[in-house]
């Protein structure tokens, strides 16, 4: 069919994707590299792109002025805080975020987030730490700084086909809180594996029952509002590259004030402390976000943050979750539909099917006529020979991963006991405990430059595959 058919067809089954039309102009003007150098991005969870417009406006504001280290109150150093700090006011505003109940610490990405809540949460015996399968290994890994503290763990698992979290599960962990012990719970807002996207009222309702919580939002806010006046979780971890390409190196860790005072730094740096003595042994930490901003902050790059988030707000979410659901729906519909002469399905997708409470990532393997899976690394060579960007392996989120391939406990038990593979372990040996058993999948996602073109050179190239 030609493209032009399957264009109308598309618009036929998704209307809204009209109402997107300003984004097409933009892609022409703030995005015209793509098409100029013919690539086709489909890895807007692995990260954003930014619009030229945002280098342009970065670039003038560091070529007219003067901007020294912000530690000091010399003119330079002056200009300096002005505008970091005029972006950390920015990024509440954007998240519509009460100034007199949060703060903005600046971070180097979402992991450097969420690494300072495991270091400095109050973890102890008669806390817990909760949290969901399909968190990505930035949130796994605050286990480790729970099981150093004593603290019980518990994994709440996803459920197939969908990959949702089971909210009887859920409820019955919450109520497992020990009112006189520090209970943390962590989920993601999105999954960076299935698209899955996860009530936010869960976070009120854990805390009526005593949890702190920690919303992951790395994989949601590129496409999505988060509005923290109307949800309000405790802390909030996400990347700024993820949203809009640029700068890279920079997230954010957006926690409640009165939340940020329950956590304990295991160390003091520059720049974290009112006084720090050598000779009489002792610190005193600063207040609020200034206690965990480790030395000197990324002060030319941070002012981009607030370019990058003024850009999406004239762009607006409502044009992007409608321009990447209609895209999403439309993959969906095709990956589904798609069969070889053997009536063999092409694809299996790990995750909704449809576009109800789900986002702009499909995680999916293919299959040959027989039913034998293609290698996932081979779909990423054919891929990049098309000049099409995607993501295979595991995507850090080995919870979804493992409940999507249906590897049992008992075997990551048995191949993460082998005498080998006792302090070593590479992704390549992991793949031979499974042999024949697909161990990652292609991932797939659609963003604030995606397009009609993007997704139907993806679906072309998928039907090469096709006996
Ligand atoms: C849901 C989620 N959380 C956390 C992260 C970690 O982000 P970063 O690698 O920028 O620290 C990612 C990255 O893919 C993610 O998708």
């Amino acid at each position: 069919m030609s493209y032009e058919k399957e264009f109308e067809k598309f618009i036929a089954a998704y209307p809204a994707y009209k109402e997107t039309q300003k984004l097409d102009e933009m892609r022409a003007n703030d995005y015209s590299r793509l098409d100029r150098l013919g690539h086709v991005y489909l890895d807007y969870t692995g990260g954003g792109l930014y619009a030229e417009s945002q280098i342009k406006d970065h670039q003038v504001m560091l070529r007219d002025n003067v901007f020294g280290n912000p530690h000091s109150s010399n003119p330079t150093s002056m200009a300096s805080t002005a505008l970091v700090e005029g972006a950390r006011a920015y990024v509440l505003e954007f998240f519509n975020a009460d100034p007199e109940v949060y703060d903005v610490i600046f971070t180097p990405n979402a992991s450097g987030a969420l690494k300072l809540i495991g270091e400095a949460y109050p973890f102890e015996q008669n806390g817990r730490y909760m949290l969901a399968f399909d968190n990505h290994n930035s949130v796994n890994g605050i286990r480790e700084f729970a099981h150093a503290h004593g603290a019980p763990v518990h994994y709440v698992p996803v459920e197939l086909p969908e990959l949702r979290l089971p909210y009887e599960q859920l409820k019955a962990g919450w109520a497992q809180a020990d009112p006189a012990g520090n209970n943390l719970f962590s989920f993601p807002a999105q999954s960076n594996f299935s698209g899955v996207k996860h009530p936010l009222e869960w976070i009120a309702e854990a805390q009526a029952l005593g949890w702190d919580v920690l919303l992951d939002a790395a994989a949601f806010v590129p496409t999505n509002k988060l509005d923290l006046s109307r949800f309000a979780p405790d802390f909030v971890s996400l990347s700024f590259y993820k949203i809009f390409g640029y700068p890279t190196g920079l997230g954010a860790l957006i926690a409640k004030k009165e939340k940020l005072g329950k956590l304990r730094r295991p160390w003091f740096a520059g720049g974290t402390i009112t006084v720090a003595s050598v000779q009489g042994e002792k610190y005193y930490l600063a207040e609020g976000h200034t206690a965990f901003e480790d030395g000197t902050v990324d002060y030319l790059n941070i002012p981009a943050v607030k370019i990058g988030l003024k850009h999406i707000a004239n762009v607006g979410y409502q044009a992007i979750g409608t321009r990447v659901s209609c895209l999403t729906g439309w993959l969906l519909d095709n990956l589904k539909a798609m069969k070889h002469s053997t009536g063999v399905p092409l694809a299996k997708i790990y995750g909704p099917l449809t576009t109800e409470m789900r986002g702009g990532t499909i995680a999916v393997n293919f299959y040959n006529k027989d039913g034998v899976a293609f290698k996932h690394r081979y779909i990423e060579e054919q891929a990049n020979q098309h000049k099409i960007s995607l993501r295979t392996g595991c995507f850090c989120n080995p919870g979804a991963g493992e409940v999507a391939l249906q590897l049992e406990e008992f075997e990551l038990v048995a191949c993460f006991s082998q005498p080998e593979h006792e302090q070593r372990l590479s992704f390549d040996d992991f793949a031979l405990c499974f042999d024949g058993q697909e161990s990652g999948a292609v991932r797939i996602s659609v963003g604030i430059a995606s397009n009609f073109a993007d997704v139907q050179t993806f679906l072309n190239f998928m039907r090469e595959l096709l006996d």
